[in-house]
C-alpha cells in the first residue's frame, strides 16, 4: 500500500477555504457563464468542481475530442479567481463506449446486466473501462495539468454510488485471481473458506463464483472475502487514474469524493492512497437529529489522514431530489451545517450543485443558485454564508481535539452484516456504532476514529463498538494502548472469529480475553418484542435485541449486571484495571438512556468530563494550532441554548468578547478564539430555554 507520509502529500493548490460547488457549464448556453461568473464571485466563491460527467461532451467521438468549451470555462473561471476541482471526467463512459464493448457492463446479483441511461455503466473490473479510464486521464492531465487555476485533481464520482459490486463473469474471473493472490493455491481457499461444512470443496479455480442466489445460506467466508475483492477492485480502479496523474502532474493533488461512512468501501485504504479527504454529505433534512450522524461522518474524515483537514465537496443548500420525500432546510440550517463540517476540520463548505439543472434526473435537487436565480433563498443564504466564511480564515488548516476515538473497521462491518447465519440479525454493526457514537457526543465530546491497530497515542478513551473480526495485531495493538494508561471499552460479539471467520479457539472475545478478563459463554439474543434488564449502580437499564452469558474473572471489576431473565445476577458490563489504563467490556445493547448512564460511568471513571445537562442541539467542537482554541459552539436546534466554555475569547463570526457563557438562538453559531489550553476545552450546556 503507497502510505503517504506528511513530505509526500501534496497540497490543494487554494489559499482560503474552498467555498463553491459543482459546476456543470456543459448543460447551459455560454451566455450564462457570464452570469454565473458574476453571482458567483457575489456569492465569496473560490472553487468550483468540473467536468465531472462530461466524457461524452470532450469526446464525442472514440479519439476525437472536443477541448474548446473547457478551455474558454477554465479560462473564465481562473480570470475570476476562482479555483478549479478538476475532475478527469470519467465518472461514467459515454455511449459509444459501452456499446462498442458490451462486456464492460455491470450485472446485479441476479444476472442482470445494466443498461445504459443512468451513469455509471461500468464494472469495475472491465479491462476495457480500466484502459478507457486511464486513456481519458492522461488526455485530462496532459492538457490541464498546468493550467493556472488547477487547484486539485477530482477522481472519478462517488466510487460505488450506483455500482459497488458486480456479478458478472469478467468481475467472476477478477475475484478468482484475486483470491488466488490471497491464498495462493486451492487447498488453501478450501482451508480458508472451510469447505468441508455442507460440501463445498473446490477442485478448479474455475468453479468459484462471485457469490450469487443459491438453495440457501452461501459460505461466510466466500461472502466476506467477495466484499473485500469488490472494495479492492475499486481501488485498483482508483490507482489507475492516480498513477497517470502523478507521472504527468507530480506536484498536484488528486482525492475522489466519498460518501461519508460508506459500507461498501473501505476508507482506510482509499485515503492512504490519495492526498486529501473530500466528502460528500446529506443530512436528512427531516431528521431533526441528523446532525449526530454527521458528525460521526466528519470524525471519519479528519481521522482518515490522521487528523488533517479535509474538504466538504458535497452537501445540498436545501432539499434532495433522491429521497422518496425531499424535505427542505429550514431557514439558518444550511449555515449551521455548513459550520458544523468546518468545526469538524473541513477546510471547505461546497454544494451540489452550483447552478440548479434545467432539466434531467437531479433538476429538483437545490442548488446554491436556484430556478429563481438571484431571488432564490439558497442563493441568498448561501451567498451570505460565503461571506461569512471569510472571516474563519484564521481556522483553515488547523486540527480538531478530540479525546475519544471510535474504532472503524471495514472487516468486522462486512462480516457481521454480509453473513446470513448468525446469533441474531438485530445486531447491526452501524447502528451500533452510531448508538455508541450518539452518547458520547451527548455527553459533550468529539469523537475521532481510527483503525483497530491504532495509532491510539493520542486518546485517553478508545471504544469499540463491534470488533467481530480480530486478529493479535490488533488485540496487541489495543493491549500496549490500555497498559500504557488508555482506557478501552469493548462492545458485544467482538472478538468472535478471525480472519477467514473460524471461531477463535475457547469462544469469544478471542485474542481479546486477556484484556478484557471475560469470557462469553454463549451469545444470548432477545426476542422481538421481549426486553431484560441490566442494573447499573443504582440505574435500571433497558436491554433489547442482545445479550451474553459472560464469565469474569477475579480480578475484573463487574459494573452492570443482569438483573432479569435467565441471566439475571451475570455481569453485563465489566471493568478490569491493565496496566495503568483500564480495559471494559460491554455485552448488551443498551437503549439511549442507557448508553448515557453507562458512558457518563465510563467517562468520569477515566477522568474524562461528561455533561450533567444532554441536549444533542448542542455541539462543541474545538480547532487548534500551536497556539490558538477555535470553539465552534452550534445550536442545531430552533430553541436557544446557553453555551459555557471553560475560558473567554472573541467570536470570529460577530468580534464580540465572550465572557464564558454564550447564548445562542436558533440555529445559532459562534467561532470562539481563545490562547490555547492545556487540555481540550470541555464546553457545558445549560437546560433549553423557551424562544420568546
Ligand atoms: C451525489 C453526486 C452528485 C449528485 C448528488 C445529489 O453526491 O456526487 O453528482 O448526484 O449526489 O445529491
Amino acid at each position: 500500500m503507497n502510505q503517504l507520509d506528511d513530505e509526500h502529500i501534496r497540497p490543494v493548490r487554494i489559499d482560503a477555504l474552498a467555498f463553491g460547488g459543482d459546476y456543470n457549464p456543459d448543460q447551459w448556453p455560454e451566455e450564462t457563464w457570464h452570469e454565473d461568473i458574476r453571482l458567483m464571485k457575489e456569492a465569496g466563491i473560490t472553487m468550483v468542481s468540473l467536468p465531472i460527467f462530461s466524457w461524452p461532451q470532450l469526446e464525442p467521438e472514440p479519439g476525437v475530442y472536443d477541448w474548446g468549451w473547457l478551455d474558454r470555462i477554465l479560462d473564465l473561471l481562473h480570470e475570476a479567481g476562482i479555483r478549479i476541482d478538476l475532475a478527469t471526467a470519467t465518472a461514467t463512459p459515454p455511449s459509444w463506449l459501452l456499446r462498442a464493448h458490451p462486456e464492460m457492463a455491470p450485472w446485479d446479483s441476479e444476472g442482470h446486466r445494466l443498461e445504459f441511461g443512468s451513469r455509471q455503466t461500468y464494472c469495475p473490473s472491465s479491462p476495457v473501462w480500466r484502459e478507457n479510464v486511464a486513456r481519458m486521464t492522461r488526455a485530462m492531465a496532459e492538457r490541464y495539468g498546468e493550467h493556472p487555476g488547477l487547484a486539485m485533481w477530482h477522481i472519478s464520482n462517488e466510487y460505488g454510488d450506483h455500482v459497488s459490486r458486480c456479478w458478472c463473469p469478467v468481475t467472476a474471473e477478477h475475484f478468482r485471481r484475486w483470491l488466488q493472490d490471497r491464498y495462493g493455491d486451492l487447498d488453501g481457499l478450501n482451508e480458508a473458506w472451510g469447505v468441508n461444512v455442507w460440501g463445498q470443496r473446490y477442485t478448479s479455480w474455475n468453479h468459484i463464483e462471485t457469490p450469487r442466489k443459491a438453495p440457501g445460506p452461501v459460505n461466510p467466508t466466500q461472502l466476506l472475502d467477495f466484499e473485500r475483492f469488490s472494495s479492492d477492485a475499486m481501488l485498483e480502479l482508483f490507482r489507475i487514474e492516480i498513477d497517470v496523474l502523478r507521472e504527468i502532474t507530480p506536484d498536484i493533488a488528486v482525492t475522489t469524493n466519498f460518501m461519508s461512512m460508506f459500507r461498501d468501501l473501505d476508507y482506510w485504504d482509499f485515503a492512504a492512497v490519495e492526498d486529501v479527504v473530500t466528502d460528500d454529505a446529506y443530512p436528512e433534512p427531516a431528521d431533526p437529529t441528523s446532525h449526530v450522524g454527521a458528525a460521526l461522518n466528519y470524525g471519519l474524515m479528519r481521522s482518515l489522514k490522521g487528523g488533517r483537514p479535509w474538504l466538504l465537496l458535497e452537501s445540498s443548500a436545501s432539499a434532495t431530489s433522491w429521497r422518496d420525500v425531499n424535505v427542505p432546510k429550514a431557514p439558518g440550517k444550511i449555515r449551521v451545517e455548513s459550520l458544523q463540517a468546518v468545526a469538524h476540520g473541513s477546510d471547505a463548505v461546497m454544494f451540489f450543485q452550483w447552478r440548479q439543472a434545467k432539466y434531467g434526473q437531479e433538476k429538483f435537487h437545490s442548488s446554491m443558485l436556484g430556478h429563481r436565480g438571484e431571488k432564490s433563498r439558497s442563493f441568498q443564504e448561501t451567498k451570505a454564508l460565503g461571506n461569512e466564511l471569510k472571516r474563519l480564515e484564521p481556522v483553515r488548516g488547523t486540527r480538531v481535539r478530540s479525546r475519544v476515538a471510535l474504532v472503524i473497521d471495514w472487516d468486522s462491518w462486512w462480516g457481521s452484516s454480509a453473513i446470513e447465519s448468525l446469533p441474531s440479525q438485530r445486531l447491526q454493526w452501524a447502528q451500533q456504532a452510531r448508538a455508541w457514537h450518539r452518547a458520547l457526543y451527548a455527553l459533550g465530546h468529539p469523537v475521532d476514529t481510527v483503525r483497530a491497530t491504532g495509532p491510539f497515542e493520542k486518546y485517553d478513551v478508545v471504544v469499540v463498538p463491534n470488533l467481530y473480526i480480530a486478529e493479535t495485531p490488533q488485540a496487541e495493538a489495543l493491549r500496549a494502548f490500555v497498559e500504557s494508561g488508555g482506557h478501552l471499552v469493548v462492545g458485544p460479539f467482538s472478538g468472535v472469529v478471525d480472519a477467514t471467520e473460524k471461531v477463535h479457539d475457547g469462544g469469544a472475545p478471542g485474542p481479546l480475553r486477556d484484556i478484557l478478563g471475560v469470557e462469553i459463554d454463549e451469545q444470548w439474543p432477545i426476542a422481538d418484542g421481549l426486553a431484560e434488564r441490566l442494573a447499573y449502580g443504582g440505574d435500571s437499564l433497558e436491554v433489547l435485541h442482545w445479550a451474553e452469558w459472560i464469565e469474569a474473572d477475579a480480578d475484573v471489576e463487574v459494573r452492570g449486571a443482569y438483573a432479569t431473565g435467565v441471566l439475571d445476577g451475570l455481569p453485563a458490563v465489566t471493568r478490569r484495571t491493565v496496566g495503568a489504563g483500564s480495559a471494559w467490556y460491554v455485552s448488551a445493547i443498551l437503549q439511549p438512556e442507557g448508553m448515557l448512564t453507562m458512558f457518563r460511568d465510563v467517562l468520569r471513571a477515566c477522568g474524562l468530563p461528561a455533561r450533567d445537562d444532554v441536549n444533542v442541539d448542542a455541539e462543541a467542537v474545538t480547532r487548534a494550532d500551536d497556539t490558538t482554541d477555535y470553539t465552534f459552539l452550534l445550536n442545531h436546534g430552533a430553541s436557544s441554548v446557553a453555551f459555557t466554555l471553560p475560558a473567554p475569547g472573541v467570536d470570529l463570526l460577530t468580534g464580540a468578547d465572550s465572557a464564558g457563557v454564550v447564548e445562542l438562538g436558533a440555529y445559532g453559531v459562534a467561532v470562539v478564539a481563545s490562547p490555547r489550553a492545556a487540555s481540550v476545552p470541555f464546553v457545558t450546556i445549560n437546560p433549553v430555554k423557551e424562544t420568546a
